[in-house]
């Protein structure tokens, strides 16, 4: 099958389009055929191998897994002899530890679920890292409820376009905070006031906030306090993967909670789970209509190294996905 796969770290330019062996399924996996796979920044930190702290958990020096990608949608062609939930032609979306840059993926059925229905492949496959992150934000970090005021940091990338929809489903009042051309989207998402950061910073109006989402990564925890009401909750979500070292911009999330003794605000980390429970949750406020993924870019399967290009200049609009065209993809045997 074709795929995107790399031999050593480094930029986009070491990614190939190229055959690869198609994957076998253990008893409890699904093989999908994989027809859209969603672009974010953990796919750049797989490919650079940076911040070096990730190289741990992805390969000391070089990808343990040569095909990239983690998200994905995608139809059931195979299932395991222990696999009860799914059977071949369902549609699915969630996410695979074996790439999903490729025509196929093989993944525990337990990080899948039903694609809504409402949704295209583009459109499921942005929901799978970024749309649960977003969930886990609102739900678990910032524990929000209706009536609260809640800030999110990145409101128009691929976290923040979720962030803000979940947030505005769970009734609380929204500030999304922005770049100048994306204030009508975040408006449109239904954000109750933007921000644009070029102009104004997040403590602009004190300390507000009840909670605060915070994806862009790149303010210092004391900036961030100012913004947050005294018994406020932050949640720190993003971390500026390519500040270098070997933790990158992540050692603020090691620093939250020892602040956190310190004060009446809650200061938090969030690291997302891939599991089916977030994305049937989703799912069904995708199909109430009150959360429709943003995809601002599709790439096909063979420009997916532009796409990561695209994504690492910092600014994309909502999330970037990759299209594998199904006519290309071989027979499963
Ligand atoms: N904790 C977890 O489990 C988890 C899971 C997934 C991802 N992440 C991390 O979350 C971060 C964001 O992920 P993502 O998928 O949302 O990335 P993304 O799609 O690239 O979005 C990043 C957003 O940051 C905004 N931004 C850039 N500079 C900014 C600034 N100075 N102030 C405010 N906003 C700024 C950009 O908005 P403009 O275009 O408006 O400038 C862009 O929309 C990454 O660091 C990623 O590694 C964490």
């Amino acid at each position: 099958m074709k795929a995107i796969a790399q031999d050593v770290y480094g930029s986009a330019d070491v990614l190939q389009l190229r055959e690869v062996a198609q994957p076998s399924i253990g008893a409890d996996q699904v093989l999908v055929q994989v027809r859209a796979a969603g672009v974010d920044p953990g796919v750049w930190i797989c490919m650079t191998g940076r911040p070096y702290g990730a190289r741990v958990a992805f390969g000391l020096t070089k990808p343990r897994v040569a095909v990239r990608g983690r998200a994905l949608a995608g139809v059931v062609t195979a299932v395991g002899s222990g696999v009860r939930r799914f059977q071949p032609g369902d549609e699915v979306y969630g996410t695979s530890s074996g790439g999903t840059f490729a025509e196929y993926t093989a993944t525990a059925s337990g990080r899948l679920a039903l694609k809504p229905p409402r949704l295209s492949f583009e459109q499921a496959a942005a929901v799978p890292i970024s749309g649960v992150t977003a969930l886990e934000c609102v739900r678990d970090g910032g524990r929000v409820r209706a009536g609260q005021k809640v800030m999110v940091i990145g409101a128009a990338g691929g976290i923040g376009s979720f962030a803000v929809q979940i947030a505005k489903a769970s009734g609380a009042k929204v500030t999304g905070v922005c770049g100048a051309d994306k204030m009508d989207l975040v408006r449109s998402l239904g954000a109750d006031e933007v921000i644009d950061y070029t102009r104004e910073e997040v403590d602009r109006a004190g300390p507000s906030h009840d909670v605060i989402i915070d994806i862009a990564g790149c303010r210092p925890l004391s900036l961030l306090r100012r913004a947050l009401t005294p018994r406020g909750t932050l949640v720190l979500a993003g971390g500026g993967h390519d500040a270098g070292g070997l933790l990158g911009g992540y050692t603020r999330q090691l620093r939250a909670p020892l602040v956190s003794m310190f004060t009446s605000q809650h200061l938090r980390g969030l690291a997302s789970r891939e599991r089916a429970q977030e994305l049937e949750e989703l799912a069904q406020l995708i199909e109430s209509g009150a959360v429709t993924p943003v995809v601002g870019r599709t790439y096909p399967l063979a420009d997916a190294a532009d796409a990561i290009r695209h994504l690492a200049e910092g600014h994309p609009t909502g999330k970037i996905v990759i299209t594998v065209d199904a006519e290309e993809a071989p027979r499963t045997p």
